[in-house]
């Protein structure tokens, strides 16, 4: 962990709710919010034990909430049996949201699909049955290579009834990328596409996927949707096509109970050291956890409609396109393309279609809508809308203004969610009916949740101070273990401050009105546009480059992306320069071994790098050159400061 962590944003504004939000808010008033904070503090396991039986359908009671008998290896509602998909689904059939729009869906060439609870359970329950036919039985791991379209949720939802685990990775991701994560799941089943649409273009996904398969002999299935009807290679005995396999398939099918504890899905992260790590979450302390900060935090009623813009590849996907929204009942809105096409309205455009009341997305497409210009929003009527949320990276002030005025009207509260794919549903995050919302801030810890800024021995820091964000209680929905390996979840997450507390790599600083204020990684992940990569990977995705000795990857600013990738790097032979053409070859590299978003923005040759007397590169360093900043703090320990100087110089 990096030792300084310093605290430069100031910021005063503050905007209440409104009384007419409040009067029908599901958390109406700070002294409600306070309420349920004393509650769990009192009764921490009665807190949780209460909302999981009101909120959930369980196959069988619980009996016992929390076992913390084996930190940090908790374990939620133990004894009793769920099933996902039926609380995301049957529950939902028995009332009048049995013909409500369960998922609306546009796709980029401008199609447009409505699944009602009905027609989702009917289309779950039939693929449900071709992954029963093709031998996936309980346990077992599915891989998701999809574009975003009905048919994801519905592989999922179908993982769910079976008992099977769903492990998504992004459409965006290689092929090379694809195959890491089927080895580490051991995956018997891949259900892809033919491709998706993305800027008008197609995205070859069955072609990376074929690719992808060349090194997972074990995958003896494959299910293909036809999206875009591009030409693809289909392998007899393993491929088939989405349309046939369901054709004649019963849409009944008995869902699996399963202990609250069995892993719903796995997800892959990147982290400061190694491979990304698949991420492992639960069924039932998951769902619940999705299930209650839809409520809190999105104060979803029956009548919204609800569009949380991330694709399912990542957490906020899954977290809130798929389980919360369908959990409650809820309308929720996919989009499969990109914001700007055909126009750079086309967002605006589906809020005002679908008449949307709650939009969610990220910063960095907040801050690209910006440049774009007030024109296009302006074009649209936005006035269904009742809240907006951002999630994935800090928001800078400015961006939060243009967003509060010139799409929510003035009329919206913000919620700024922090959380993280480990903690599986937001941390800290404003009510929108309840907290008064500072731009910039996540505010306070949802209900129940024990949130602190601390220093490196583990002492809750006074206001203003920056430290490590921590969280010092287990939570129903947080990370269970990293698959495979539980002694590297031990480590990465409660390795810090003897154990007592879940570190979750963010600095923070809390004002003197307890709200957090969230200072970005304080370890060597980058979050570029939302998405984490860890240095370590594009290191040795670049290094895995004939032409490349060494390489080392740090973040810089980047005025759309939050962070840029900055990567320096030392060819073989020790020329202390490469030509443009060097520069293209080794981002496409890197796009080929993990995906586009990991391309570097920047590549600077450099024949060394700034070590340690113990041989560890010294990123801050390297940081500060790559922002162009001048270096501030200590280099005693520095090698060599020949070679720090000959960096700068040679800018
Ligand atoms: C960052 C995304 C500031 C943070 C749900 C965290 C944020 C990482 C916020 C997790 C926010 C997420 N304000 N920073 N509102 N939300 N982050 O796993 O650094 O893709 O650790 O989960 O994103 O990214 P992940």
């Amino acid at each position: 962990m990096s030792a300084e962590i310093e605290s430069i944003l100031h910021e005063n504004r503050v905007f209440k709710p409104s009384k007419e939000f409040s009067r029908t808010a599901r958390v109406r008033s700070m002294r409600a919010y306070r309420d349920m904070m004393k509650k769990a503090e009192a009764d921490y396991p009665g807190f949780w034990g209460d909302l999981a039986r009101t909120h959930l359908e369980w196959e069988k009671p619980f009996s016992r909430v929390l076992n913390d008998s084996n930190p940090p290896f908790f374990k939620w509602f133990e004894d009793g049996l769920i099933n996902v998909s039926v609380n995301c689904l049957d529950r939902h059939l028995t009332t009048p949201r049995k013909n409500k729009a369960a998922i609306v869906w546009e796709g980029e060439p401008g199609d447009v699909r409505t699944l009602t609870y009905q027609e989702l359970a009917y289309e779950v329950g039939r693929f449900s049955n071709v992954l029963k036919e093709s031998g996936v039985v309980k346990g077992d791991r599915v891989i998701v290579y999809m574009p975003m379209v009905p048919e994801l949720p519905v592989a999922l939802l179908a993982c769910a009834r079976i008992g099977a685990t769903h492990s998504v990775v992004f459409g965006g991701f290689s092929a090379e990328a694809l195959k890491d994560r089927i080895l580490d799941a051991g995956a018997k089943i891949l259900i892809t596409a033919d491709g998706g649409w993305r800027r008008g273009q197609t995205v070859p996904l069955k072609e990376m996927a074929d690719e992808a398969l060349k090194g997972c002999p074990q995958v003896s299935h494959v299910v293909v949707l036809k999206r875009t009807g591009q030409a693809v290679a289909m392998q007899t005995g393993r491929d088939v096509w989405w349309h046939d396999a369901v054709q004649g398939k019963s849409p009944k099918c008995a869902p699996v109970p399963v202990e609250p504890e069995h892993p719903l899905f796995i997800l892959y992260t990147s982290g400061s050291t190694g491979k990304p790590k698949g991420v492992v979450h639960s069924s039932g302390g998951y769902l619940l956890g999705a299930t209650m900060t839809m409520q809190w935090v999105f104060d979803i009623q029956d009548h919204d409609t609800f569009w949380c813009t991330a694709d399912i590849g990542w957490v906020t996907g899954h977290s809130y396109v798929v389980y919360g929204p369908l959990s409650n009942g809820a309308t929720s809105v996919m989009y499969e393309g990109a914001p700007t096409t055909p126009h750079a309205g086309r967002l605006w455009e589906i809020v005002e279609k679908h008449s949307v009341n709650i939009f969610y997305t990220a910063p960095t497409a907040i801050r690209a809508l910006v440049k774009l210009g007030d024109e296009w929003p302006q074009k649209f009527d936005l006035s269904s809308l009742r809240i907006l949320g951002t999630v994935g990276e800090p928001i800078n002030p400015e961006a939060w203004m243009w967003y509060y005025k010139t799409i929510g009207g003035e009329r919206c509260p913000i919620v700024d969610t922090w959380w993280q794919t480990e903690t599986g549903m937001h941390m800290i995050s404003p009510l929108p009916g309840a907290t008064p919302i500072k731009p910039g801030s996540a505010t306070l810890a949802v209900p129940g949740i024990f949130a602190d800024v601390v220093d490196a021995e583990g002492n809750s820091l006074g206001p203003d101070k920056g430290g490590y964000l921590v969280v010092k209680r287990p939570w129903p929905s947080m990370i269970r273990t990293v698959h495979g390996d539980p002694e590297r979840y031990k480590k990465t997450y409660w390795g810090e401050f003897g154990g007592r507390y879940y570190f979750a790599g963010d600095g923070a600083r809390k004002d003197k009105d307890g709200y957090f204020w969230i200072m970005g990684r304080v370890d060597d992940v980058i979050n570029v546009a939302g998405h984490r990569l860890g240095t370590m990977e594009v290191e040795s995705a670049l290094v895995s480059h004939p032409a490349v000795a060494e390489a080392a990857v740090v973040g810089c600013p980047d005025d759309l992306k939050g962070e840029g990738i900055f990567a320096f790097v030392i060819l073989k032979g020790g020329e202390k320069s490469g030509n443009a053409a060097l520069v293209a070859t080794l981002r496409d590299h890197v796009a080929k071994e993990i995906g586009p978003i990991a391309k570097p923005d920047h590549i600077k040759f450099t024949d060394g790098l700034p070590k340690t007397r113990s041989g560890k590169i010294m990123r801050r360093l390297l940081r500060d050159i790559a922002a162009g900043r001048e270096t501030k703090g200590d280099i005693s320990t520095l090698e060599d400061s020949k070679t720090l100087e000959s960096l700068r110089h040679e800018e």
